[in-house]
């Protein structure tokens, strides 16, 4: 799998002022923007071209994976500044791509398949969902293995409470090995009593070209908008379609809302700022 499809066009209301100006994929988890850890996760997974899908106002996301501002005399950096930032350089191949107005998550997807070769899989990972795994390969790249294994889509999908299944896009289907499920379902924000699965989409996607053709032809749903999730549906009654099951080593944040986003950084901390566990205890008790 060569290419990812980063959608980034959103508004963002959810974390307004502060996404006014400044893209919210952009905000720092510790020293680096969302987006960048994300993007290091394609990367991981073989997806070295990255498309972004990104509007008005989100020009500097394209920034962040360029060389670097001139302005910046790099020689003169402390060395291990200067490694991560030279490491930018040459990360990914940039490719951008615009939704000119947010019509739907399933809209930016389709908008993004444009630039991708026809006969290529692709993955698509959300940039305010955060993943961070204590194993040693990362989600996207288990579901590449996965992926090219059975020739097929593949999802990735969390364990969620009962009482939050009304948030997520819901699968249900049948074990197919241990942490895969072959999926029968899908059931976008269901009402209680709808399913007795509480396995909910996470924002990590493979897909088969299959999908391309069919959002081109998917009408808009929930909200008015071109949702992914009837593009996925129709795709389960064409191909086979797996969902891969994360395990409890992985921690899964939505930095799209405060609280995501304070806790993936508190996360983050506690594994790379030595002392932050002391502190925090500290400021708790206090
Ligand atoms: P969200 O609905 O979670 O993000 O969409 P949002 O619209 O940016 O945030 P709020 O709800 O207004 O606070 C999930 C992902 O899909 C992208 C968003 O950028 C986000 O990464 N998206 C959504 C698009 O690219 N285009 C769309 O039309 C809708």
């Amino acid at each position: 799998m060569k290419y990812s499809i980063i959608p980034a066009a959103g508004l963002a209301t959810r974390f307004l002022p502060a996404s006014k100006c400044i893209p919210k994929e952009l905000f720092p988890v510790l020293d680096k923007p969302v987006i960048q850890y994300i993007v290091e996760e394609s990367v991981e997974s073989g997806a070295t071209n990255v498309v972004f899908v990104s509007g008005s106002g989100k020009e500097a996301i394209l920034d962040h994976f360029d060389r670097i501002n001139p302005k910046f005399s790099v020689g003169k950096l402390k060395e291990h500044v200067r490694e991560k930032v030279e490491e930018l350089d040459d990360m990914i191949e940039v490719i951008s791509v615009r939704q000119k107005s947010p019509l739907g998550l399933g809209h930016a997807v389709m908008k993004g398949t444009f630039v991708i070769p026809e006969d290529e899989p692709f993955a698509v990972m959300l940039p305010d969902m955060l993943i961070f795994s204590e194993g040693e390969s990362s989600v996207m790249q288990e579901m590449s293995t996965l992926s090219e294994k059975y020739g097929c889509s593949v999802i990735a999908l969390m364990k969620v409470p009962a009482e939050t299944q009304g948030m997520y896009g819901i699968a249900e289907g049948k074990e197919l090995e241990n942490g895969v499920i072959e999926i029968k379902r899908l059931i976008e924000k269901p009402a209680e009593g709808e399913t007795e699965s509480n396995l909910a989409i996470l924002g990590r996607y493979i897909f088969t070209p299959e999908i391309v053709s069919i959002l081109k032809n998917v009408k808009p749903g929930r909200g008015g908008e071109i949702q992914l999730t009837d593009a996925m549906v129709e795709l389960l009654s064409k191909e086979r379609v797996l969902g891969f099951v994360i395990d409890e080593k992985t921690h899964v944040f939505d930095t799209g809302n405060m609280e995501g986003f304070a806790l993936a950084n508190a996360y983050a901390a506690l594994r790379r700022v030595d002392g932050f566990e002391e502190k925090i205890k500290n400021l708790i008790e206090k």
